[in-house]
């Protein structure tokens, strides 16, 4: 692969300067092992615009970090798209070449197209990604929404640093609650279907499992009921079974349209039906081999008190099947299937003491790839009016979320007068609406809580979705418009135009564009990338504000803006790409 403008520059001088270090030391008859030597980003243009602190030489060469810095600068000659080194304050500064440098990101960009900002930090690496995990008595919700996009894009993150990733959903079809969403239907459904009363398969499920609790205020006897159906279902009670089928089936398929309505999509499912049973061997085996312990009543149990926590059963004494056990199987059965080299929970922090505990067992019972599970925990979502409730039906619905959503944006597009513009209305407000809800959704750290706005997610003048892809049209639109002469192969870019304080900052902006992906995908966290995109959307838009683009009267101006302005649309689209917002060309 290409190595990027930045990278390659950062990569020769750490070199050059290490290889300085070492003689100097060499001379003194000083040794110095271990160079820790990283490039920065100085506070201001005044010092360079990559600077490479010294400070932690001080102590083997004896001397201030800026005798230190004189020393390493009197040795090294300005070359390539370097122009000047100057030693200050303990720093060794690099001035770059405007011109040079410019046209090195023009053409990575260019050429790379889609591909620009792909690196190499998980090369090959085999990443499983667990999330979205749904249960099949109701619809989604709007955690799931920051569930599914926090998944969706770590998994896009990781593949473009050459991971093989492998994106998987662990559906909860089993259990009390589906057996009371059946219940209900049985009582009150009168064997209809979705289409014969046109409903969404999932919410028509879900209506049912809300029936069941209301129904369940004025029956004592409905909770007693479910528990039963539960038993003829673990007994293969062929009635029980059929209705489980099909209602499981119209629950997936409701639940698969909302995947596919916001662009999310796995690469292998697994069913709770199958895999709840797993992990019960496990348990004995662990029993035999002492790693936990019986009580008196049969059930097994684990002490935690090494860190730091009670104990926990593994076992009940009537062997019914437990959340914890049936995850310990799923890792296994997970490894055998596919051994992968990191295994990411996409699940929310109410889960945290959950994965603690599971991960720890799993090292207890000695599987050497327990150390690399992890728990990507995220905080919780609500409205701001007020906490989501599931139980009394109120929670925050995701198809109706994103309808509103959708109709808002279509509102918006009217009252701007923008539908000729646009052209395909729906599809337009479809973008738009999932542009804003992933956008904000993403933009905060996973491990915070947050609350969604709608309102603000749509707004086109602050920190939003919308606002970015309305960046991004405005882009598009001035690339329709320009005169064919100012289409240049990048090569022959004037890039001497581009030598400005403010173009120059769009150039650094691009230039960082690979190193951003790769600490989002060191860290899981999108929230880098979205921040970024900010960030250049808004240099670009104050850019454009005071300088013509097209319309420069000078050509070579208009030429070299132009193609700055499509590295920036590509960037754009290459990051909306990871975050899963749509771009658009017209808006
Ligand atoms: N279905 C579960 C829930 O709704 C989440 C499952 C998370 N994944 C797991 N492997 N435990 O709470």
């Amino acid at each position: 692969m290409r190595e990027w403008a930045l990278t390659k520059l950062k990569r020769e001088w750490t070199e050059r300067i290490r290889t300085v270090l070492l003689d100097l030391a060499r001379e003194k008859g000083l040794l110095l092992d271990e160079v820790g030597l990283v490039a920065q980003r100085p506070p201001s243009s005044q010092f360079g615009d990559v600077a490479f602190p010294l400070f932690g030489f001080a102590k083997v060469f004896r001397t201030a970090p800026q005798k230190i810095a004189e020393e390493v600068v009197a040795r090294l000659l300005p070359e390539g798209a370097v122009r000047k080194i100057e030693g200050a304050g303990g720093y060794v500064n690099l001035f770059l070449d405007r011109e040079a440098f410019a046209l090195s990101v023009l053409s990575d960009i260019a050429h790379a197209g889609p591909g620009y900002g792909a690196g190499t930090l998980h090369q090959d690496k085999r990443i499983m990604v667990e999330f979205s995990c749904p249960n099949t008595n109701k619809p989604l919700h709007l955690g799931h929404m920051r569930n599914n996009i926090l998944g969706e894009s770590v998994s896009r993150i990781l593949a473009s640093q050459g991971a093989d990733v492998l994106k998987v959903n662990l559906i909860n079809d089993r259990g009390i609650h589906i057996c009371k969403s059946m219940l209900a239907y049985k009582k009150f459904g009168e064997g209809k279907t979705p289409e014969e009363v046109g409903k969404k398969p999932d919410h028509f499920v879900g209506d049912f499992y809300v029936k069941f609790n209301e129904w369940a205020k004025t029956d004592s006897t409905a909770e007693e009921q479910a528990r039963r159906m539960l038993r003829a279902w673990e007994d293969g009670d062929a009635e029980v079974r059929a209705l489980w089928e099909k209602m499981n089936r119209w629950a997936i398929e409701g639940i698969e349209q909302t995947y596919r309505r916001t662009g999310i999509s796995f690469d292998k499912i697994y069913y709770e039906s199958d895999t709840y049973l797993l992990g019960r061997d496990l348990v004995l085996k662990g029993l035999e081999d002492g790693v936990f312990y019986q009580e008196e009543d049969g059930s097994v149990w684990v002490d935690l008190s090494e860190i730091g926590l009670d104990k926990k059963v593994l076992l009940r004494s009537d062997g019914t099947s437990l959340y914890l056990t049936q995850d310990l199987g799923t890792a296994v059965a997970r490894y055998q299937d596919w051994a992968f080299d990191l295994l990411i929970y996409v699940v929310a922090s109410e889960q945290n003491y959950h994965f603690r505990v599971l991960f720890y067992v799993l090292e207890k019972l000695g599987f050497s790839w327990a150390k690399n599970l992890y728990h990507l925990s995220y905080g919780m979502v609500n409205l701001p009016e007020g906490k989501m409730k599931s139980r009394e039906g109120t929670v925050v619905d995701a198809d109706d979320l994103l309808d509103r959503l959708v109709e808002m944006a279509r509102e918006e597009i009217r009252e701007k007068g923008r539908v000729d513009e646009v052209e395909d209305i729906d599809r337009t407000a479809e973008a738009i609406a999932l542009g804003a809800l992933h956008y904000f959704l993403l933009q905060v750290s996973p491990n915070k809580d947050m609350i969604f706005n709608p309102k603000e997610s749509l707004s086109l003048t602050g920190n939003t979705g919308p606002y970015l892809q309305y960046m991004g049209a405005r882009i598009c639109s001035m690339e329709r418009k320009a005169d064919p002469s100012l289409g240049v192969p990048v090569e022959e870019v004037p890039t001497a135009e581009l030598v400005d304080d403010a173009s120059w900052e769009l150039i650094v902006l691009l230039s960082q564009f690979p190193e951003v992906v790769e600490s989002a995908a060191r860290e899981y966290n999108p929230s880098l990338v979205i921040g970024f995109l900010y960030e250049l959307g808004k240099t670009f838009s104050s850019f454009y504000h005071d300088n013509p683009i097209i319309t420069h009267p000078n050509k070579d101006t208009a030429r070299a803006r132009l193609a700055l302005a499509r590295g920036i649309r590509q960037v754009l689209e290459n990051g909306f790409r990871l975050v899963n917002i749509p771009f658009l060309e017209k808006m």
